[in-house]
């Protein structure tokens, strides 16, 4: 029988991801907690494959991650904390890994003043299903952590559900299985370039999940691609509010550690041949070079109108605004366009400056 992901320490792809989500939850609390008069009753804090709670190491993996961010904020105390009901709901499938967890909550006090954790043994659908109800409460401000691996949880008719939640930001893990089952899906197989190129995969694999979105609908989707040894995995997140994922961008890359393996230089001289499922050979070496030739092209070929459009090009291609700067500079001394601004402000989304194209 295969190995216990969590009978082992956590390698070091599954640390950044760990680390994302704990980045993510950082930044994400204070929004809905911080204020004196909060907008929201209740904060609901869904980890959907919380795992036992620690790794072979005893390293701390998503639940208590989510609980220690939140224990620091109850100690530095933020404005609107007694205003709010905070619950942490922390589901798996496997009995065991809960019933450990349990144990850690209770043996080494996980408790926190103003934060309910509902801990059980629930598989991803059925937890779906039993909290409808809040998932659809506009006055409850949810984070949806979606750590699945093997077999692929969000499925089509799931991704449609997790979108018409309301006032829900969630991020799903994408491993490189599933991410390579989308390679060969009818629907995008065309429209890959590089079938062996992961960049492309992961690209595809967004555009694909955007398209299941309805036309006219405000949504938000942000990629982030992790290396974990040979492989590419990749994160997909999603929100109504550009905000949100943009904050999320922007954590993910502030980070040196993990900026370095998400835009994923590759140092060829560490992968064994044959390690893997990539063909390194034909992988793209740099995210970000990649980025701004994408976006100079659609620049320049007219498709780019406003800082609106910048934002979203960045958004959807798993950047921050800043990434974007060193183009629109370049672009403008060349005298291809012409604009009053250096970096796009997110904040302008609703009234963006423009960026024209000189003919
Ligand atoms: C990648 S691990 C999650 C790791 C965890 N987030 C951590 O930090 O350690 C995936 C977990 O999902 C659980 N799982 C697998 N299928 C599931 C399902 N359909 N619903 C809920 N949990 C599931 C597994 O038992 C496993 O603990």
């Amino acid at each position: 029988m295969a190995e216990d992901f969590h009978e082992k320490p956590y390698d070091p792809g599954t640390l950044t991801k760990l680390r994302i989500f704990e980045l993510y939850a950082q930044e994400w609390i204070p929004v809905f907690v911080a204020p004196l008069a909060p907008k929201f009753g209740r904060v609901e804090i869904f980890d959907f494959f919380s795992g036992p709670g620690k790794d072979a190491a005893g390293v701390l993996g998503s639940p208590l991650r989510i609980l220690s961010q939140l224990r620091s904020y109850h100690q530095k105390g933020l404005a609107g904390w007694n205003k709010v009901s905070i619950t942490v709901h922390l589901f798996d499938e496997n009995r065991g890994k809960i019933e450990k967890l349990r144990n850690i909550l209770q043996t080494e006090d996980w408790s926190i003043p103003g934060v309910t954790i509902d801990c059980k043994p629930m598989a991803f659908k059925d937890a779906l299903l039993t909290h409808q109800g809040v998932l659809m409460d506009r006055g409850a401000a949810k984070l949806l952590i979606i750590d699945q691996y093997g077999v692929d949880e969000v499925t089509d008719d799931v991704f449609k559900q997790l979108i018409c939640f309301q006032t829900s930001d969630f991020i799903f893990f994408l491993s490189s299985s599933t991410l390579y089952r989308f390679r060969d899906h009818p629907a995008i197989k065309q429209k890959i370039e590089k079938p062996d190129d992961s960049y492309d995969v992961h690209r595809a694999a967004v555009d694909y999940y955007r398209k299941l979105i309805e036309a006219g609908a405000e949504f938000f989707l942000g990629r982030f691609s992790i290396r974990k040894r040979s492989n590419i995995y990749g994160l997909i997140f999603g929100s109504r509010h550009p905000l949100g994922i943009h904050k999320f961008l922007q954590v993910a890359w502030a980070n040196d550690e993990i900026a370095g393996e998400a835009n994923f230089d590759i140092e060829r001289e560490n992968i064994r041949p044959g390690e893997g499922l990539l063909n390194f050979d034909v992988m793209r070496p740099n995210k970000l070079r990649e980025f701004e030739e994408e976006l100079s092209a659609a620049i320049s070929a007219g498709s780019i109108n406003t800082e609106a459009d910048v934002l979203r090009f960045c958004i959807e291609a798993g950047m921050t605004s800043r990434h974007s700067a060193p183009v629109l500079k370049e672009l403008k001394q060349k005298g291809v366009i012409s604009l009053d601004f250096q970096v796009p402000d997110i904040k302008r989304l609703k009234a963006p400056r423009a960026v024209r194209l000189i003919q």
